[in-house]
């Protein structure tokens, strides 16, 4: 059994691919060819915004509109901690100081109420200017956008969604964007939308943002090709993985749909069993992750194991205690939630082909475990 089954979407669409894949050897323009403008106004339509631009990775998606905005040193970024690391990562980067806030126990999003709690202590505390705020939608869930929303307008800020897990989440119906300045996501392979190698997009609704970070995807070129107007980096998507990636976006709506099937069944079988991270009043999620907790995870994951059942724990340190960030601010200290999840958390196989033998599998497993 596999934790997610790639190959089940590509036997789907294998002669698509092969024949885009064909395309793009043919036309032989393999950075920024035709498929990359295809499927960066493809991506926006789905993702209800006007812009998206591509780039490498999901990690530089993230960083390109921090740049754009003019992140830098003195400014503070908040962020969760229970996330991959790259959304904290990027900030650094930039000079800036990511200042971590913890998240609900029910849906594992950012805490509204400790983020305002966030804002304020560095207000007070005078060394940092409050810049902006990266909402993650943690395994495919939107995050609460309509209150931390209203918290970046009072203070001023800037709200990234880091949708890298979550692309194709909404909340009524509207994806992040809505009430996002920009939204990031990641085609990394095992992500719900995923290319096959690094990948990743940004998507926005404000013209003079996406030609900053045009710029910035490209070493910061400017009009003339020999005056590069800032300081860039080189993130372009390859031709192959937007060609890859078009056929892909064919059949994600009805993906997440299958996502959501599976999610609703392991919902029915494991009540009574395990709890899990519900989805926000109003949200769909992609379900990039199915977790639940356990108070003997480790048990609980070595008994799968032995029955062919792979899963991972997502995550079991929450990166404001890993070593490379464990200097930079925490809100109120520490953070209870994300520390008490980060030892519970379980998650099990999940992707949009899961069969119900499998599922039941999984189940039972769950269920015979003594602890
Ligand atoms: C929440 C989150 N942000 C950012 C990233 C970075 O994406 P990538 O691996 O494509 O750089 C990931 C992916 O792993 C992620 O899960």
């Amino acid at each position: 059994m596999d934790f997610i089954d790639l190959k089940a979407q590509q036997r789907r669409i294998r002669k698509e691919l092969d024949a885009a894949i064909g395309r793009v050897l043919d036309h032989g323009a393999y950075v920024m060819g035709p498929e990359v403008r295809a499927f960066e106004a493809a991506l926006a339509h789905f993702g209800q915004a006007k812009l998206a631009l591509s780039c490498a990775n999901g990690t530089d998606a993230v960083v390109l509109p921090l740049m754009a905005w003019g992140v830098g040193p003195g400014d503070a970024v908040f962020c969760p901690s229970f996330t991959f690391a790259a959304t904290a990562e990027v900030v650094p980067w930039t000079g800036a100081t990511p200042v971590f806030v913890d998240i609900l126990p029910d849906t594992y999003n950012l805490d509204p109420a400790h983020l305002e709690l966030a804002i304020e202590e560095t207000l007070k505390a005078g060394k940092l200017k409050p810049k902006a705020v990266i909402a993650v939608d943690l395994f495919g869930q939107p995050a609460d956008y309509p209150k931390i929303a209203q918290i970046c307008r009072k203070h001023g800020l800037k709200l990234l969604a880091d949708s890298a897990q979550g692309f194709g989440c909404t909340l009524g119906g509207q994806h992040p964007l809505h009430w996002a300045d920009a939204t990031a996501t990641s085609f990394f392979p095992a992500k719900p939308l995923g290319c096959y190698g690094d990948g990743g997009a940004v998507l926005v609704n404000d013209q003079g943002l996406w030609d900053v970070m045009d710029s910035l995807r490209i070493h910061g070129k400017g009009t003339d090709k020999y005056d590069n107007v800032r300081i860039g980096m080189n993130s372009r998507l390859d031709t192959l993985q937007a060609a890859v990636l078009l056929e892909k976006l064919k059949l994600f709506a009805e993906e997440i749909v299958l996502r959501n099937q599976v999610a609703d069944r392991y919902a029915r079988g494991l009540t009574g069993l395990a709890v899990w991270p519900k989805v926000i009043e109003g949200g769909v999620s992609t379900w990039a992750q199915y977790t639940i907790e356990h108070p003997d995870r480790d048990g609980l994951a070595a008994h799968l194991k032995a029955q062919g059942i792979p899963t991972a724990a997502y995550y079991p340190r929450p990166t404001h205690m890993q070593s490379a960030y464990v200097d930079f601010p925490v809100a109120g200290g520490h953070l209870p939630v994300t520390e008490a999840k980060a030892k519970l958390v379980l998650s099990l196989p999940m992707h949009p082909y899961l069969s119900h033998v499998d599922q039941d599998l999984i189940v039972e497993a769950i269920r015979g475990y003594g602890g």
